[in-house]
């Protein structure tokens, strides 16, 4: 067994974008990458690489899996020396044996201890002591649901309050300092102290629902205003952001990035719930990929001082070379979110959101600086780019203002720019829909898959449990809502139970969930078709909601009876099979 640890950096190392550009030309295609298919002969490409869950699927021939399986694949190699290969790619030695469990550990009980902590402080900020503390919050303009939700805290005055707390929950000092939740005194090794005194606290979250860590923002003047949990086991600061817990989650295709937990907090009670933050340091690569597995537009929302717009620069180049769309919100009247949602309203902040004019102007900018508009050539190039761009927004009305604007700038006729631009709305509405049509196609009722036979008989349950699958993978903090009312054993098909299980087993465990610890356990025709069940729900989003419907229709599926079982029951098991059907008609939500 490799130790999960050495898994993660070699999939870090070995970044699947590059692993396949190495064998084949590959172009960008909105989020995604495409390239022809290195597996089977296409003239056109359908073979796509998510950067977002670092997967790849073929919806030509169906080939798909983790960067693993794509070397295992293009050299025809066997797991491990897959594996070896990548980790000689990447400059990695294999790891020996032992290493792992003493890690994995480790990692669990700094978990409890964040958890416990977390506790700690909100029953502190809830208790006499904290009162000063909750009149800042309240001060501050935020609600005690607010506060509720986020789960914000105080951590008590005093040098050893929290400390004492944890001891007296179990936990070593050694523990606690590794979780940094205490600090070991550099002139008395025997000393420990408590990292985060008199601060109210905000825990950070990650989307598995696990406390990774905390920052803590101090009550009066003074420094350092926050202060963050170092990196430690379980936290990487470049890797998370603020409050994606709650984001993910929200129906919008766009995430709001603001700079500060206050602006979040505030968005969020705004009824913002896609806003998340950077955790007091620029937004980092991984970030955005994490930004992009959520949404395809992203709006920048930092403080509107200097440093704030530098940083913004910085997050649309960032953004820019994965592909998210980007827009700009520019506030006037107020230094950040926080700010002017509590001066003029969240109504009004939502109509900066949604115009957010600023951002289409920089864009437009953008598009002119490429073209010499002095020239016939320059202006027809910026006029073609001009008008791809426009059908991409969807407010009419807001079209229209940029067209306009547009046609007496370079004195064309209005009317041209708009036949083309609903021609070209047609043309990707026209194209979406033949893709879309292919991809459900691709493994959708085969009777002769070998891989999960059951399947093309139960298509309706099949699909339910594929969608569930997709949605605990991309959520695995809703493993508790879905786990609750339903076990692997209730899975129809085999194949999709095995997943099941093997996801279930690994949340258990306190792992992630990833397509490099799915590749260990699954062989390649396996990997392909799981990479086709996520490829099927890229870029949607799923509420714990739409998991019930999908649960009710796998039960429902699970419940039916052959035709020779029906006959086998006696009358009074045949009444009640009946009475279970009634009312529980599938619904058409698939
Ligand atoms: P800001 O100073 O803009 O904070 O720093 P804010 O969120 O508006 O805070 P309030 O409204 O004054 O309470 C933005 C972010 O930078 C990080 C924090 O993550 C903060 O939310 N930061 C700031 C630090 O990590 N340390 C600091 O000392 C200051
Ligand atoms: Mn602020």
């Amino acid at each position: 067994m490799l130790s999960e640890q050495f898994l993660q950096e070699l999939k870090l190392r070995n970044d699947i974008e590059g692993v396949i550009s190495s064998y084949t030309p590959v172009k960008r295609r909105g989020r995604n990458l495409v390239c022809l298919c290195p597996f089977h002969n296409e003239k056109t490409p359908s073979f796509t690489i998510y950067p977002e869950n670092q997967s790849f699927y073929c919806f030509g021939c169906g080939a798909g899996g983790d960067v693993i399986t794509f070397v295992r694949r293009a050299e025809n190699l066997e797991y491990i020396e897959a594996v070896k290969f990548l980790a000689d790619r990447a400059g990695l030695a294999m790891p020996e044996d032992g290493y792992d469990d003493r890690t994995a550990k480790l990692k669990a009980r700094v978990l409890e201890i964040n958890r416990e902590t977390a506790r700690f402080y909100f029953s502190c900020l809830m208790s006499p002591a904290g009162r000063q503390a909750l009149e800042y919050l309240r001060g501050r303009g935020l609600s005690d649901s607010t506060i509720r939700r986020f789960g914000l805290g105080y951590a008590p005055d005093s040098w050893d309050m929290t400390l004492r707390h944890l001891l007296s929950k179990g936990f070593s000092r050694e523990e606690l300092a590794a979780a940094c939740i205490a600090v070991q005194s550099s002139r008395n090794k025997d000393r420990y102290f408590d990292q985060f005194r008199g601060r109210v606290m905000f825990p950070i979250i990650d989307i598995r629902g696990n406390v990774i860590a905390f920052g803590g923002r101090i009550m009066g003047e003074g420094g350092p205003k926050y202060l963050n949990s170092p990196d430690t086991p379980v936290f990487k600061k470049s890797r998370n952001l603020f409050a994606l817990n709650f984001a993910k989650s929200t129906k919008e295709n766009r995430l709001i990035l603001a700079e500060g937990y206050m602006d979040v907090v505030a968005l969020h009670q705004g009824g913002f719930g896609n806003a998340v933050a950077t955790l007091g340091t620029a937004l980092t690569g991984e970030q955005a990929r994490m930004i992009a597995q959520y949404a395809d537009t992203v709006v920048i929302a930092y403080d509107s001082d200097g440093a704030g717009q530098t940083a913004t620069k910085r997050a649309i180049n960032i953004f820019g070379e994965i592909g998210l769309k980007v827009k700009v919100l520019s506030m006037t009247g107020a230094k950040d979110p926080d700010e002017y949602i509590k001066k003029y309203g969240a109504q009004r902040f939502k109509l900066l959101l949604d115009g957010s004019s600023g951002a289409m102007d920089f864009e437009i900018a953008k598009l002119k600086a490429k073209y010499d508009l002095e020239t016939d050539e320059g202006k027809v190039g910026y006029l073609k780019e001009f008008v791809a761009f426009m059908a991409g927004i969807r407010n009419e009305i807001e079209r229209d203002v940029y067209v306009s604007r547009t046609a007496e700038e370079l004195r064309v006729e209005k009317s041209t720019l708009l036949l083309q631009i609903s021609h070209i709305i047609r043309q990707r509405a026209r194209s979406a829909e033949k893709k879309q049509a292919r991809d459900l196609s691709t493994f959708a009722v085969d009777p002769k898959d070998r891989l999960d036979p059951e399947r093309s008989r139960n298509i309706r349950a099949a699909l339910a449990e594929e969608r569930l699958i997709a949605i605990l993978f991309k959520n695995p903090d809703y493993r508790e809502h879905i786990l609750a009312q339903i076990a692997p054993e209730e899975f129809v098909t085999a194949f999709n139970r095995q997943v099941f299980a093997f996801m279930c087993g690994r949340l258990k465990e306190e792992k992630s969930l990833d397509m490099i610890s799915l590749s260990a356990a699954f062989d390649e025709a396996q990997m392909s078709r799981i990479s086709g069940i996520l490829a099927a729900a890229s870029g949607q989003n799923f509420t714990r909601a739409e998991a019930d419907d999908y649960i009710k229709v796998i039960k429902e599926q699970a419940g039916q009876k052959t035709p020779r079982e029906l006959a086998e029951m006696d009358e009074e098991q045949l009444k009640q099979y009946i009475s279970g059907l009634v009312g529980k008609k599938p619904k058409s939500t698939l």
